[in-house]
């Protein structure tokens, strides 16, 4: 299993509702997500709902984090720029270029999906997909910059689902890169599961396990929270503040459950 594969398996895990434009749910209903089956299948009906409710937690997020963003640049007539990076197979590229057609959507990711690229392009104008490993900091910033990236321009870094595959200090030089042009930010980790209360521990230590072998690292990249935080705000993100699953839980079903406690998710949310 190649790293491309961990998409489709957090799409198995995404309430389609979410998404609110025709096209990204025609799209999602195109998808092909079989390339995680063997791995999607190890988890029973228990944790499966369990990951759904915590993956579309994260993506009720960054969905909301990006809308108002982009919102926020139409009110003040400024052309906004969602930097998607490691989108994978994510409909949020999709779905932003259709709700917000003035806006420009940069859709990157080390592995080519030309998929993905066809079906979208033939629905939307205002995207770019660039094949780009992230960790090479300054070709990313050169491709953007061939592809229209304005940087002196409002622009959202959207990094979903990816903190767990790169180094901390890669991950550094991304976040420092984009909060030096004041760049607006979503994003997730994973905690370290002594981090995380009890009564859920075991769905966080069983999806970065499986994970991890399958796709044959040796360890994943989970932080402590407040190490997380301060990681993220050094960089430049000074603002940036954590969301935890219970709140987003609430929010988008009215209900905390199964996100009591103090620390009930395996995945905490970032945004400044
Ligand atoms: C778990 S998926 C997340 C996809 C999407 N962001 C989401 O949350 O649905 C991880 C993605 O990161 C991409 N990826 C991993 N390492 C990368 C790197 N160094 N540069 C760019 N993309 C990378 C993989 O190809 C994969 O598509």
């Amino acid at each position: 299993m190649i790293v491309s594969a961990t998409s489709a398996l957090v799409l198995n895990w995404t309430l389609k509702g979410l998404y609110k434009s025709n096209q990204a749910q025609d799209y999602f209903d195109h998808l092909n997500l079989s390339a995680a089956d063997p791995l999607f299948q190890k988890f029973d009906d228990e944790e499966n709902f369990m990951q759904t409710q915590l993956v579309s937690n994260r993506k009720f997020f960054v969905r909301k984090c990006a809308v108002e963003f982009l919102e926020k640049c139409n009110r003040e007539n400024v052309p906004g720029q969602a930097i998607i990076l490691a989108a994978g197979l994510d409909p949020l590229t999709i779905e932003l270029c259709s709700l917000y057609p003035e806006c420009i959507v940069f859709d990157i990711d080390k592995y080519p999906r030309r998929e993905k690229e066809e079906y979208v392009k033939k629905v939307c104008r205002n995207v770019n997909f660039i094949d780009c490993d992230i960790t090479m900091i300054e070709l990313l910033k050169d491709r953007l910059l061939e592809n229209g990236w304005n940087s002196h321009q409002p622009s959202m870094l959207i990094m979903e689902g990816i903190s767990y595959y790169i180094t901390e200090s890669d991950l550094r030089n991304v976040f420092s890169t984009f909060a030096a042009v004041g760049s607006a930010l979503v994003n997730d980790f994973g905690l370290l599961p002594g981090c995380v209360d009890e009564i859920n521990r075991r769905h966080g230590k069983k999806v970065y396990q499986l994970i991890k072998e399958a796709i044959g690292m040796e360890s994943l990249h989970l932080y402590e929270p407040d190490y997380y935080i301060s990681l993220v705000r050094q960089c430049g993100f000074a603002n940036a503040g954590r969301f935890k699953m219970g709140e987003i839980q609430l929010e988008r079903t009215g209900e905390r459950s199964p996100f009591n406690g103090e620390e009930p998710g395996w995945v905490s949310m970032i945004t400044n």
